[in-house]
């Protein structure tokens, strides 16, 4: 038996919403899972990309190391089996090491094609849970999951709790993606273990400004709700031209502001209005003044989630 699953990209924190607020992106992962009948073939996982380049998946484990395998067996683990023969075959169009949840979304598609083998034991909790544990924190599996504009919290129980924001329509997400990478452990290394109070005071408040921007589609208030003090600052350093981009498009109208999407490199700007094409020309070309080439997309939120495919 074999079955199939696509799951979109993600872009997570949105600003102060470090490691609890995510979005689903219409960029998308097919993870496909088989049963192999012959006994000892072991594991097997091949993954197929038509826009990484070579070095970039050859540092991706295809061993029993590798994410996907590490969600599938909790998941089997966890109605009492092991995974035994499985061919796993990963399509990526989310491009890697960029803070776009490809991980997430492997992690994701595997747990939702094992479930669908097995015949279904977990249902969306257990598969958050899982989710949430393998990746270590709920902000990017959970939107994977279950679509939208989320925010969630893994719990001290190892359950993940969620709500949807309704996202506004007339807002754009700017997805700017540099020819450079950043490793998610090396981004997450340079955060403190501990912050000063004032910047999580800082979090708390724009955190709570950033829903209420969102649910009553406040513009202004969203210029000032999408500011961190949690892990942009620390992180600026890694990502060459990120500084130079929140500065040049601070004083367009139609911006209502940039931040880091998820660890980075890639760059979130939301807008509103039709000046997509100047900030878009204003984020490329600062980049370009650091040599640094990107890709730019205008995307909608993908409002579903991981769907298994027929
Ligand atoms: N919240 C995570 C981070 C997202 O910023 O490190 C990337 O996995």
């Amino acid at each position: 038996m074999k079955v199939s699953v696509r799951v979109p990209a993600t872009t997570a924190n949105l600003g102060p919403g470090f490691d609890s607020f995510g979005m689903a992106l219409p960029i998308y992962n097919e993870i496909t899972i088989e049963e192999t009948v012959m006994p000892g073939t072991g594991i097997e996982i091949t993954i197929l990309s038509n826009s990484q380049e070579e070095l970039n998946i050859m540092s991706i484990p295809t061993d029993k190391e590798n994410i996907v395998y590490k969600a599938v067996e909790l998941l089997y683990n966890s109605i009492g089996q092991n995974p035994s023969e499985l061919k796993i075959t990963i399509k990526s169009d989310i491009p890697i090491a960029k803070g776009l949840g490809s991980s997430s979304s492997v992690i994701v598609g595997g747990l939702l094609a094992a479930n669908e083998l097995l015949g279904r034991p977990a249902d969306e909790a257990a598969l958050l849970s899982i989710a949430a544990e393998v990746e270590g924190h709920p902000d990017n599996v959970t939107p994977a999951i279950v679509g939208g504009t989320v925010i969630s919290s893994l719990e001290e129980d190892g359950s993940v709790v969620y709500r949807k924001l309704n996202w506004p329509q007339e807002w754009k997400v700017m997805v700017c993606v540099p020819d450079y990478e950043l490793a998610t452990d090396i981004a997450r290394s340079v955060i403190p273990k501990e912050v000063p109070l004032k910047d999580a005071i800082f979090n708390a408040k724009h955190c709570a400004m950033f829903v209420q921007a969102v649910t009553t589609k406040d513009e202004e208030l969203m210029k000032i709700a999408l500011k961190d003090k949690l892990h942009q600052p620390y992180r600026m350093k890694l990502v060459p031209g990120l500084s130079e981009i929140i500065e040049a498009i601070k004083h367009e109208p139609d911006a209502l502001g940039c931040v880091l999407s998820g660890a980075g490199p890639s760059v979130l700007v939301v807008t509103k209005g039709n000046s997509q094409e100047k900030i878009k020309d204003i984020v490329r070309n600062t980049w370009a003044n650091l040599n640094v080439k990107s890709d730019i997309h205008v995307l909608k939120v993908e409002e579903k989630g991981a769907c298994v495919l027929d």
